[in-house]
């Protein structure tokens, strides 16, 4: 059994929820894929437990974005990533803060599992974003009925599954192409032998479908399992209401989930 997180953003509340909820379920290997940091108040604390409880993780591009440059970001974004920079940089406990740098300046853009799940051999990709472009590509639930060629292309990077994150919106999509939420799938995603799919495992601390609440997946024999928890995003929204450098948006999309 292992967990999958993604795009933490900063926010300690989901985070903590999520990882006691991992806990509770007895699952001992926690997969990160990136977007630690960015947008949220506690890039620091969300760091170091990402440090002290993944096995790994992967580049994000708001992590890229705080260790080199922000890409392609709206000003709010970028705003909140050269905040999180400084918050970094001005930390008085160097061991700590050269810890937390060497982690970001070490994370890798892909990781692949080759694994026995259940009675299958599965080979796992695990990215950020998409097969292709893995930091920065964005793969949409709609690009399956506006742009079908974009998904098969992409599905010519996938070899049999591949965890993506980036878009904050959990669901399976299939090479038909197709795409399903995961209330469509009853929340879990069977993985089979003669089937690809590209899984979206949603956002721990900044969920885009309209639910307010965290986002994770877990694995487990061959189920992929999309799990929702509510936390306490009223704490988080104050926290990022007093930091004047960053923006109120990003504490009211908390709430409404969007
Ligand atoms: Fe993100």
């Amino acid at each position: 059994m292992f967990a999958v997180l993604s795009d933490i953003h900063s926010n300690l509340e989901a985070l903590t929820t999520v990882l006691a909820d991992i806990k509770k379920r007895g699952i001992e290997t926690i997969y990160c894929l990136g977007d630690v940091v960015g947008y949220g108040p506690n890039p620091r604390e969300c760091l170091d437990m990402i440090i002290e409880k993944a096995r790994w993780c992967v580049l994000g591009n708001h992590d890229y974005a705080v260790l080199y440059e922000p890409t392609n970001f709206n000003y709010a974004a970028e705003q909140a990533s050269f905040w999180t920079r400084e918050v970094m940089e001005t930390s008085e406990d160097k061991p700590n803060c050269d810890r937390r740098w060497s982690f970001l300046g070490d994370l890798q853009m892909r990781k692949t599992l080759k694994s026995k799940l259940g009675a299958n051999i599965v080979i796992m990709d695990f990215v950020h974003a998409s097969p292709r472009r893995p930091i920065n590509e964005y793969i949409f639930p709609d690009d399956v009925y506006t742009n079908p060629l974009k998904v098969r292309l992409l599905f010519e990077r996938v070899r049999h599954i591949c965890f993506v994150g980036h878009t904050h919106m959990p669901g399976a999509f299939l090479d038909e192409p197709d795409f399903y939420p995961p209330n469509e799938l009853g929340n879990v995603y069977p993985i089979i032998d003669d089937e690809k799919a590209i899984i979206n495992i949603g956002s721990v601390g900044q969920p885009r479908d309209k639910d307010n609440r965290a986002s994770y997946v877990y694995v487990n024999e061959n189920e992929v399992h999309f799990v929702r928890l509510e936390y306490d995003f009223e704490t988080t929204m104050k926290k990022i209401k007093a930091i004047e450098e960053l923006d109120n948006f990003h504490a009211e999309r908390l709430r409404d989930g969007r």
